[in-house]
């Protein structure tokens, strides 16, 4: 399947941004979806002003995944069981990247909370949209490292998915932004050691004044 098109559910935070700039640096034509229409406009607009040429839009969430290829899901963790009910037949049949990783902070540092029911966001996210192919990904790469569009990007991007086609169609979406490599993590179930990685990379960042950390596999052969 070749992805020309992709909408992002959330879009208007640092981590949405962040991806809908590399994501339309990479030739895509972006929708920044939000829950309110002008917000999406608004973020697309500044992107269009200060990256003249790309092809980026914004619009309200439903409307932003009606016509695209891919769907990102970058919404905060807490609006993810109102956001998946409302979208969840709109998303029917879709390929859909999640990138939820639901933190909570406990004496000064992260932990992995995983949502009510789940042991991941990413399974979560795949038992309720049970007619989508859902694939884990992004989770590891901090928004401060894709909004610096001025910088080569650094780390893997860890791909997971019950579904081994959707893995290598993500991998090929994630080989088009440079500097990054996608590596198979295999099964959904996965998700939820990776959501703790990122904990880790958050509590690294506050501990090393000014990091942006992210992850690199190594021994892969
Ligand atoms: N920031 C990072 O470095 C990073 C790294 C890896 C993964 N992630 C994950 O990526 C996702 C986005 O991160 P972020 O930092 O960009 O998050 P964020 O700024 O907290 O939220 C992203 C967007 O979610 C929407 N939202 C907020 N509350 C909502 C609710 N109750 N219901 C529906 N939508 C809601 C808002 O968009 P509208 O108001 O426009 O609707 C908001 O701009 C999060 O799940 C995060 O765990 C973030």
């Amino acid at each position: 399947m070749s992805i020309a098109r992709l909408a992002i559910v959330g879009g208007t935070g640092p981590q949405g941004r962040g991806l809908a700039l590399r994501f339309a640096m990479a030739g895509l034509a972006v929708v920044v979806g939000s829950r309110e229409r002008t917000k999406g406009q608004g973020v697309a607009d500044a992107m269009r002003a200060k990256h003249p040429g790309l092809d980026v839009r914004g619009d309200e969430n439903a409307a932003a995944i009606a016509d695209v290829d891919v769907v990102v899901l970058a919404i905060a963790p807490e609006g993810l069981d109102a956001t998946l009910a409302s979208l969840r037949d709109g998303l029917a049949g879709r390929l859909v990247i999640d990138v939820v990783v639901p933190l909570a902070f406990r004496d000064g540092l992260a932990e992995h909370a995983p949502p009510a029911g789940a042991a991941s966001a990413g399974e979560l996210v795949q038992a309720t949209l049970a007619r989508s192919r859902v694939v884990g990904g992004f989770k590891t790469i901090p928004a401060s490292q894709l909004l610096a569009v001025d910088r080569p990007l650094d780390g893997d991007v860890l791909v997971c998915s019950d579904d081994a086609e959707a893995r290598t169609e993500v991998a090929a979406l994630v080989a088009r932004i440079p500097s990054l490599r996608a590596v198979d993590a295999g099964p959904m179930r996965n998700a939820r050691a990776i959501e703790g990685i990122t904990a880790l990379l958050v509590n690294l960042n506050r501990a090393h004044r000014g990091a942006h950390t992210s992850i690199r596999i190594l021994g892969l052969g």
